[in-house]
């Protein structure tokens, strides 16, 4: 099955609750990109923005974490905002990363690990069984609107084997310059979840966007 997640960095914030009641309505998932300005050179929004959106939300939330020490933060985002996915990035929390996948589902959430596109994907191999979904960045974490990386089918493709060779069935989602140019050949390689800001957000008709996608 596949599940897209409008990443809410690209909504208009000035009219949020129009951009949620259209992800409620057409898409499955929201997905709330948290930046600190260290782990990437940007910063995004936090718990105020979140809890807004989660006053409204009917659908998941997904809290893609893009900060140091996520271990800090991930239960007043399962807890205090209600994160139904919470993913943090290997390159942040090293070989902490199993006790926060740990953390994250004795919290109550799904746990995701997510790697950037210059973090090779046998790095989280040892994880995958501690994982509920794994995060594949097409692009590098920090900002919207970036060109898909190519090399991002392989890589996808990889860690599907990867799964499927531990016996596991957990989702593979995929994040950066993905729309509905690339969203068919990026199933084939073995994502199922399918994060979009632009190609949704900035489309003149984002339900149609979604719908192409699916
Ligand atoms: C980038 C974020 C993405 C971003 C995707 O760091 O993780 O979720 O919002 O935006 P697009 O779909 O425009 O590449
Ligand atoms: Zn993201």
């Amino acid at each position: 099955m596949i599940s897209i997640a409008p990443s809410m960095l690209s909504a208009d914030f000035l009219h949020l609750e129009k951009d949620v009641e259209m992800v409620n309505r057409y898409a499955d998932i929201f997905h709330l990109d948290v930046m600190d300005g260290t782990f990437v050179p940007n910063i995004s929004f936090g718990f105020p923005v979140i809890a807004a959106i989660a006053k409204k939300a009917t659908k998941p939330l997904d809290v893609h974490l893009m900060i140091v020490h996520p271990e800090k933060y991930v239960e007043r985002f399962i807890k205090e905002v209600g994160a139904d996915m919470v993913s943090f990035h290997y390159e942040a929390a090293g070989e902490d990363s199993a006790a926060i996948l740990r953390q994250i589902r004795d919290l109550g959430a799904k746990a995701g690990i997510v790697i950037n596109p210059d973090c090779p994907v046998e790095a989280i191999f040892p994880l995958l069984k501690k994982c509920d979904f794994v995060l594949i960045m097409s692009v590098f974490a920090g900002f919207g609107g970036q060109a898909f990386i190519e090399e991002s089918y392989d890589r996808i493709r990889a860690v599907k084997a990867e799964i499927d060779r531990q016996g596991l069935d957990i989702p593979i989602e995929v994040d950066g310059g993905v729309g509905p140019a690339n969203a068919r050949a990026l199933a084939e390689a073995g994502a199922s979840i399918f994060v979009a800001g632009s190609s949704v957000f900035k489309a003149p008709d984002p339900a149609a966007a979604i719908a192409a996608m699916r």
